[in-house]
């Protein structure tokens, strides 16, 4: 089956690759000329475990052909993935749908054929009917029949959560084509039992909404914990650990620390509201407020704390952030909790060194007035407090007797709840959450 993705961001380069993988051709389509001339030769513009050598093989077998063109995109192809960015807005917190609405402006005029649009974007309820209506009023000569395929994909784990997903949803209109050609895109995946659900388009987009909801609710509701365990000099992991092994509740994402970031959960919890609020249901989702609330004083009690520790003031103090990215094993620095923090405690007149394994390049153009050490030992040289903002395992491993000697105060404060609590005391260091 001849498939366009349009859009070879994180989400699009994934699905792409996985897609040619499974022995479909597919042509990428990326308007951005540094992305492209990068991904046309075997190169991704953003750091994935595994990508770089599938799209590699893809391009090789010849299944996997990147483009900018839209009128060869729109001849060649039967379906075409909307993978376009659609990030919160830089006037209010809705979701800025230009790059969505630019695809069906730019591709439906061109189309010469009937086609089906699946988009997998995370995008408002109501868009998937709003592009149809748009796309009708563009092309009289064909027909688009538009359905949505949300994307659960975390980063970090791109290909895995693209070829044995969880679960695959798809919104679509009755008597529609899109339900019998998904089954048959995704055949190989949907044959290991993977749950195939099949909504109409307002649905299948607020499965999305509802799934990263749910998610930050539940590192807020941990993190509130947090807060709760500090009062009253409780322990928050053995509470995560202990209402985790309950199924109803689970284990995973209560891991409490300085909160969510990155390009996903922060922007659609305040899409979610906002779109709830245009649709006359905002009492239904004020919680959200106070998830994101909670998620945001992390980040302001992380920077407190550490103020707390060096006396009361930050002034003139030397502080080694350990960790840009939003989470490990991504270079993703959008909307990340340690820059923010690092970023915050610059402002109050600390000189702060940031050192990540991955994510130094990208950090490096959103807070260009950081100092960025090329190592931890030369982040920790002569720190007032050393903080671990970001669990890479490089950090979770260090051994503390080592650091100890490098800097000049032995006090580490742990963002992350991630290192051994007992090594870093035995080594002399005060351990502050
Ligand atoms: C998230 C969702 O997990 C994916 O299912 C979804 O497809 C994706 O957003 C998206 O909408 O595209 P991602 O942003 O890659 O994926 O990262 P997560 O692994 O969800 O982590 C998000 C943030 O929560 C990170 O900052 C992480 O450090 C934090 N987190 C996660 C916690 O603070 N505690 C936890 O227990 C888990």
């Amino acid at each position: 089956m001849r498939l366009v993705v349009l859009g070879m961001g994180y989400l699009g380069a994934a699905h792409a690759a996985c897609m040619a993988s499974i022995g479909h051709e597919v042509l990428g389509v990326e308007t951005d000329p540094a992305r492209l001339a990068k991904l046309k030769t075997g190169q991704l513009p953003f750091y994935e475990p595994g990508l770089t050598d599938l799209l590699n093989k893809t391009l090789d077998s010849g299944h996997l052909v990147i483009t900018n063109s839209y009128s060869e995109a729109a001849a060649w192809g039967d379906i075409f993935f909307i993978a376009v960015g659609t990030p919160q807005k830089r006037s209010d917190p809705s979701a800025d749908l230009s790059f969505v609405d630019a695809v069906i402006d730019e591709l439906v005029p061109q189309l010469r054929h009937d086609a089906l649009i699946v988009g997998k974007s995370t995008v408002p309820v109501g868009t998937a009917a709003r592009l149809s209506e748009r796309a009708a009023a563009l092309s009289d000569k064909v027909t688009v029949e538009i359905a949505w395929n949300p994307e659960f994909l975390r980063e970090g784990y791109a290909i895995k959560d693209t070829l044995q997903p969880d679960r695959i949803v798809l919104g679509c209109v009755e008597n529609g084509s899109a339900e019998q050609t998904a089954r048959e895109i995704y055949e190989p995946i949907l044959n290991t039992e993977t749950p195939f659900i099949v909504t109409d388009t307002s649905t299948a987009e607020l499965v999305k909404a509802a799934a990263n909801a749910f998610l930050a609710t539940k590192i807020s509701f941990i993190n509130a914990m947090a807060e709760v365990c500090l009062a009253a000099g409780a322990d928050v992991l053995a509470i995560a650990k202990a209402i985790g092994y309950d199924p109803r509740i689970g284990h995973r994402f209560l891991r409490p620390g300085i909160g969510f970031g990155g390009g996903c959960l922060p922007k659609d919890i305040r899409a979610f509201m906002a779109s709830a609020g245009e649709l006359g249901a905002a009492e239904a989702l004020t919680f959200l407020r106070e998830v994101d609330a909670i998620n945001m004083r992390r980040r302001n009690r992380m920077v407190s704390t550490a103020s707390d520790s060096c006396g009361g003031s930050l002034l003139g103090k030397r502080v080694a952030v350990l960790g840009a990215a939003f989470k490990p094993d991504s270079d993703d620095v959008r909307d990340s909790p340690a820059l923010n923090v690092a970023g915050q405690m610059q402002l109050q007149g600390a000189s702060v060194a940031v050192y990540d394994p991955r994510a130094m390049a990208n950090a490096r153009l959103l807070f260009p007035t950081l100092f960025y050490a090329d190592s931890v030992d030369q982040a920790c040289k002569d720190a007032d407090i050393v903080m671990v903002l970001t669990e890479w395992s490089e950090f979770v491993n260090l051994d503390p007797v080592v650091v100890g000697r490098l800097v000049r105060a032995r006090t580490v404060i742990d963002g992350r709840f991630c290192l051994d609590k007992r090594r870093w005391t035995d080594a002399g260091w005060e351990y502050r959450i």
